[in-house]
This record gives C-alpha cells, structure tokens and sequence, in this order.
C-alpha cells in the first residue's frame, strides 16, 4: 500500500516492523484506504500545537491515514504538520488518506461547500480522501459544554434534510474537492434510507466500536452494503472528557480476557484492543500524542497476533457499552440519550 514506505523499524512488541506492511482496505471506488488512522481529538487535554507534532511523529514512523474534523479546532494546525511531514518524508500527497467532518452547524445547504473549502484551507490540501457528516443531527453545542446543555433549536433526524446536506457532499465529489463522502455517528434505519436516496454512496462509516461495544448489527449492514466501517473510540477513549463518562461505563483495557492476551503477548492491553480491531475487520484511528504509543498501535494493526480462539473470546466480552452517547445532541426535555440510537428499529421523532 505504501508508496514511499518509511524504511525504519522498531521494536515496540517484541519483533521488529517492516511499516511498508500496513495493512489496508479497499473502498469501492478501487482507493485503497490504510487499515489504521490516526485520531486528532485530543479530548480537551492536548493542545493544537501537540496534536499537530503527534501527527508529524505518526508520518514518519509509517501512518498514512489521517483522522480530523472541524470541530476539533486543529486543522488549521495539522494543516502545516502534513505538509512539513510530507517534505521531510518525501511523502507524495496520493500516498495519504486524510479525512475531514462537516460540523453539525454546517448542515444547511449554503454552509456545506464553504465549510469544506475551509478545512481544505486549514489543512493545506486541494481535495480531501474522505469527508463525512460528522453527526446526523443539525444540532450545535459550544465546546466543552456540560451533557445536560441543548440546543434550543435542536431536532430530530429529518431524513428530507439530511439528504439535502448530503446533495452538498456529492457536490463536493463532482467538483473533485472531495474523493469519497461518508457518515458517521448512524443507525441501521438512517443509513437504509442515506442508501436508499444517494446518488453517490457512502464509501465509509465511522462509529464507536471497540470490545465492549462491537455494534454487530450496524457493523454487519455497513460491510454487507460495502461501505467501509471506521472505529472511533477503539481502546475505549479511557481518557475521554468526564462530561462523556457514567457509573455504568465499563474499561476495555481493564477487561480481564484484554488483560489476559496483553500478558500472554507482553504487551499493554490498548494493543489487543487496535489489534482485535484490524482482525475483526475495521479501522481503528487510535488517540495519541506519545510516540511510543503511537508506533505501538501501527505495530498492533500490522502483526495480527490475536489467534481464532481469542477472536472469538472478544466476541462474547461485547457489553454494548456506548462511551459516545451524544446527549448534547437531544432534541426534546428529559429525554433519555437512547432516542439519538434507534434501538428499536426505528426512527425516533
Ligand atoms: N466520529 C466521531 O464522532 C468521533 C468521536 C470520537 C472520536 N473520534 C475520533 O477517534 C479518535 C480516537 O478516539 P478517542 O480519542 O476517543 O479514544 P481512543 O483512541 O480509544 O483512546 C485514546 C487514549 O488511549 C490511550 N492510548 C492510546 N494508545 C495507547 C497505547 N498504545 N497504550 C496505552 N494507552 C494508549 C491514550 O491515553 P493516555 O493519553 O492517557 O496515554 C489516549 O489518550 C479521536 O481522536 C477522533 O479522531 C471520532
């Protein structure tokens, strides 16, 4: 997959890496897209400045698939970063897969094109990989606001508008801005009505999955529709904001099976998790700003050492746990954060 493969190796789990082996998928377009990112939300810890050398370290030891979105407050950051990378790295702009989010108060027809070229503007790029409608919901919350802060205009899913923003999207594909668009943060019964509807498909789907929360369902009509799905969240954001923790949330990497492999292969339990992600089938965009976690996660995704058996043990831990789950996007009083998901089946109004 790698044009200009990084030729240094590294021992980071026992054997050393050739990074010309990353892994990737193949979107149907025919683009191949790299089987691991990396992730640019910093979680309100990290400043723009640390996020963008992250960025840097990740290029040069062999990531090539970029995961940014407007809201994080960083492109314009990055957008250097990628730049001074590719210099330093003699890395050819086809070699990259960088991806892009439309904020939720982006969403009205006029605001779409001028919102990407502004993200093409910050991030230094003629044309992005991938953009996506980062949330399905046109609903707008300031950052860092508390999980009971509305929206007072805030709907529901209005399938009508949706695919007026996503007209946009396809715009941005023919006016070649933009190589392939996508949806993240979906349902089942949205995405059947998006594929319904689409003049150009979407080519990927990020979503929150990791052990303790596999999304079988979501999971099984994005790959069976071929779209390609991306993991968010993929060693269980054990950092996310507090505002984004409950009582009831449970710790991937505290996992007693997680932990049990990490020792059997002497390696820190975020391993299994971007490990098990690369095996199960999706593309994890891990979240760090330390270069030895960094090369870790590419050496995850490359080795593949989770055996058949263990495949199948991670299965069973799924505890549909969603970390993510978007309170802020609420559109009605007291309504329970299980509205935004249709989990019974159908559209919540
Ligand atoms: N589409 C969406 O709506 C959406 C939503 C959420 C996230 N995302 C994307 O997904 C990315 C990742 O999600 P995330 O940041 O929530 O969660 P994550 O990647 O599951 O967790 C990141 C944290 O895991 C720890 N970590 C990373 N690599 C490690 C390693 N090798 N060993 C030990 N610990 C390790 C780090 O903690 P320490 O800093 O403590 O070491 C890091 O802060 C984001 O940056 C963003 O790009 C998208």
């Amino acid at each position: 997959m790698m044009e200009e493969p990084i030729k240094n190796s590294f021992m980071t789990a026992n054997t050393e890496l050739d990074t010309a082996k990353v892994p990737y998928q193949t979107v149907y377009t025919g683009a191949r897209i790299p089987s691991i990112g990396v992730g640019t939300f910093g979680s309100d810890r990290f400043s723009g400045e640390a996020i963008a050398e992250a960025v840097k370290v990740a290029i040069s030891v062999g990531y090539r698939h970029i995961d940014c979105a407007a809201v994080y407050g960083n492109e314009h950051l990055i957008g250097p970063a990628l730049r001074d990378a590719m210099t330093v790295n003699s890395i050819r702009r086809e070699a990259l897969w960088i991806t892009s989010k439309l904020w939720n108060d982006k969403h009205s027809e006029a605001d779409v094109i001028p919102a990407c070229e502004k993200s093409l503007r910050d991030l230094q790029l003629d044309y992005l990989d991938l953009y996506l409608i980062h949330w399905p919901f046109p609903n707008h919350h300031a950052p860092h606001v508390d999980v009971s802060s509305r929206d007072t205009n805030a709907k529901p899913y209005i399938h009508e508008n949706f695919m007026k923003t996503w007209r946009q999207l396809e715009l941005l594909v023919d006016r070649g801005l933009v190589r392939h668009i996508g949806t993240s943060n979906m349902t089942v019964p949205k995405m059947k009505l998006v594929l319904r509807d689409a003049r150009i498909k979407p080519a990927c789907n990020e979503m929150e999955l990791h052990p303790h929360f596999q999304q079988p369902e979501l999971f099984k009509y994005v790959v069976d529709n071929g779209i390609v799905p991306i993991g968010y969240s993929p060693i269980g954001s054990p950092r996310r904001p507090e505002r984004d923790r409950t009582n009831h949330d449970t710790v991937d990497i505290e996992d007693p099976l997680i932990v049990r492999i990490a020792q059997r292969l002497n390696v820190h339990p975020a391993y299994v998790c971007v490990a098990w992600a690369v095996q199960h089938g999706h593309i994890p965009i891990p979240f760090s700003v330390k270069r030895e976690q960094i090369e870790s996660n590419l050496h995850a995704a490359i080795s593949a050492p989770l055996t058949d058996a263990e495949m199948m043990e991670i299965k069973a831990i799924d505890k549909n746990c969603r970390l993510i789950k978007g309170q802020v996007f609420l559109w009605k009083e007291n309504q329970p954060w299980e509205d935004l998901w249709d989990i019974q089946g159908e559209i919540i109004q």
